[in-house]
C-alpha cells in the first residue's frame, strides 16, 4: 500500500468511527484473513463464551456468542470450500446457547456450548483436520480479562 492510500484510509476510519464502529474504507486494500486466523478467534471466542456463561455474566456471554457467530459466518463467506452444512449444523446449537442465555440458565447453557463444541470437532473431522480438538476450557484464557459481571 503506498502512503498515500495508507493516509486516506486512516482518514476515512476516523471519519467512520464518529458515527459507528466500521471497518475502514474503501480505498484500503482488503486483507483477507487466514482460515486458521478466522479459527484462532473462533477458539478464543469460544473460551470466553464458556468462562462469561461460569461467572453467569450473561451480557458478555451474549457479545462472545455474537462475535463467534460474525466469525463463523465470516469462515462461510470467505472459504467457498468449507461445507456449509457444517457450519449451518451449528446453528442449533447457537441458538440453544442463545435462548440459555436469555433465560440465564446455567445448565442449559452447559449442555447447549457441549453440543456446539462438537459441532466444531464433527467439521474438523470431516475435513481431515480431526487432529483439531476442541473440548470445554478448563482455564481462563486470559489473567487480563474479568469475567464477573460488572456493576452498573
Ligand atoms: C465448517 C467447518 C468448521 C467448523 C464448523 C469449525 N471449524 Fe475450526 N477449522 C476448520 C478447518 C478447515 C480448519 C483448518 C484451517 C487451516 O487449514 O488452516 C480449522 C481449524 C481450527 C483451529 C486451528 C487453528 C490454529 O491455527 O491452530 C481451531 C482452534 C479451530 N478450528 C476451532 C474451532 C472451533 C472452536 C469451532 C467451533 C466453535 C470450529 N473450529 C468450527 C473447519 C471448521
Amino acid at each position: 500500500m503506498n502512503n498515500r492510500k495508507w493516509l486516506a484510509g486512516i482518514v476515512l476510519a476516523g471519519a467512520a468511527v464518529s458515527l459507528a464502529v466500521m471497518p475502514a474504507a474503501s480505498g484500503a486494500e482488503q486483507y483477507l484473513p487466514r482460515l486458521g486466523d478466522i479459527m484462532n478467534l473462533v477458539q478464543v471466542r469460544h473460551a470466553k463464551l464458556w468462562f462469561a456463561g461460569q461467572a453467569k455474566n450473561w451480557d458478555l456471554a451474549g457479545y462472545e456468542l455474537a462475535q463467534l457467530k460474525q466469525s463463523l459466518s465470516d469462515a462461510a463467506a470467505f472459504y467457498s470450500g468449507l461445507p456449509v452444512d457444517n457450519v449451518t449444523t451449528l446453528s442449533q446449537p447457537i441458538q440453544s446457547i442463545s435462548d440459555a442465555i436469555t433465560a440465564k440458565d446455567g445448565k442449559r447453557f452447559a449442555s447447549a456450548v457441549t453440543e456446539l463444541t462438537s459441532g466444531c470437532n464433527a467439521c474438523h473431522a470431516s475435513m481431515d483436520r480431526g487432529y483439531v480438538a476442541i473440548r470445554i476450557p478448563t482455564e481462563k484464557p486470559f489473567g487480563n480479562q474479568d469475567f464477573r459481571p460488572q456493576g452498573r
